[in-house]
């Protein structure tokens, strides 16, 4: 029998945390029985059995290196994807992306409509901030609140919905090298940024100490964009479970359009050696945080 290596644990990881972000949500989200069932059909259509996991990953990972208890950390997870959820749900509306397939099934406009799936999004944002203010995610106000103060800052303007608006004015302005890696630290670095933060936060870890933790989350969230814009060029439509070449045919200025598929793959790649040398300080209780940063430019979807 071999041996188990990085890669298995990382699997076996990504399935556990699958499992509990299902059931979690499943939980949040019962459908009731009256008119507005149509609005949480939409809302567990989207969050319930697809999407890799990775942010909810990258909370629970970092959070186990502080001896977190695994109920507050998922919460927390479930807290982050709920924002990832509701921002693809609204990527791919007609007035963004204009995407009929997501994580393999079609998208929510396209099972429900386009006011139910907008209802959708909004109703997954404030479920984000529920899941935070409650109890078993932290007994202690201070942590919720910071939790809290974290997450919206990631989510708004001057996190995700700030680069999606750049994003969106892509094809329009001539972005420089510069402005992309602005752009892609906003639209995808912030939510997994605030995802290892989370992590660090639940486990009351002092800003100041945080540093590392914040150094890695930043290299990976770069790494992560420029996998996303190759897989768009490079990749399989069948595995990733959404529709791919959309970046060139919109004149989108990405990582790969900027600097050609070599240049970025190899940007990725030392992007994420850089990630695991921040980890340096920590022992084998990091291996699942060093191993997440080498899936994250090694995925197919
Ligand atoms: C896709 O994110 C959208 C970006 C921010 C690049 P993920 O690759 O994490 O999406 P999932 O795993 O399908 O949910
Ligand atoms: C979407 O970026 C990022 C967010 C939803 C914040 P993309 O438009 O590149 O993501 P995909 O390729 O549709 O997953
Ligand atoms: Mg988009
Ligand atoms: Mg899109
Ligand atoms: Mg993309």
């Amino acid at each position: 029998m071999g041996s188990i290596t990085a890669d298995d644990r990382l699997a076996a990881a990504l399935t556990a945390i699958q499992d509990e972000v299902d059931s979690a949500f499943d939980a949040f989200l019962p459908v009731p029985q009256d008119t507005r069932a149509r609005l949480i059909e939409a809302m567990r259509h989207a969050v319930i059995g697809g999407g890799k996991r990775v942010r909810p990953l990258l909370v629970v990972a970092t959070a186990e290196l502080f001896g977190v208890s695994r109920t507050a950390a998922v919460n927390a997870g479930c807290a982050v994807e709920a924002i990832h959820c509701y921002s693809l749900i609204h990527d791919d509306l007609p007035c963004m992306d204009d995407d009929d397939l997501r994580h393999g099934k079609p998208t929510v406009h396209k099972v429900f409509d386009e006011a139910t799936a907008v209802l959708a999004g909004d109703s997954l944002h404030a479920l984000a901030f529920d899941i935070l203010t409650q109890p078993d995610t932290s007994n202690d106000p201070f942590v919720r609140a910071e939790l809290v103060a974290t997450l919206a800052r990631a989510s708004g303007h001057a996190g995700m919905a700030g680069g999606q608006m750049m994003d969106m004015m892509a094809d329009t302005v001539a972005y420089d090298l510069q402005q992309v890696t602005r752009l892609q630290q906003l639209k995808t670095g912030a939510l997994l940024a605030a995802s290892v933060e989370m992590g660090a936060i639940l486990g009351r870890i002092p800003a100041e100490g945080r540093a590392p933790l914040r150094a890695y989350a930043r290299d990976i969230g770069l790494a992560f964009q420029i996998a996303d814009d190759l897989l768009d060029v490079e990749g399989d439509e069948d595995a990733a479970g959404k529709a791919l070449r959309k970046d060139e045919a919109q004149g989108k200025a990405t990582f790969v359009t900027l600097m050609g598929t070599e240049p970025s793959r190899e940007q990725a790649r030392m992007l994420v050696e850089q990630a695991v040398r921040h980890l340096s300080g920590y022992g084998s209780e990091a291996d699942i945080l060093r191993s997440l940063a080498r899936f994250i430019v090694e995925r197919d979807r």
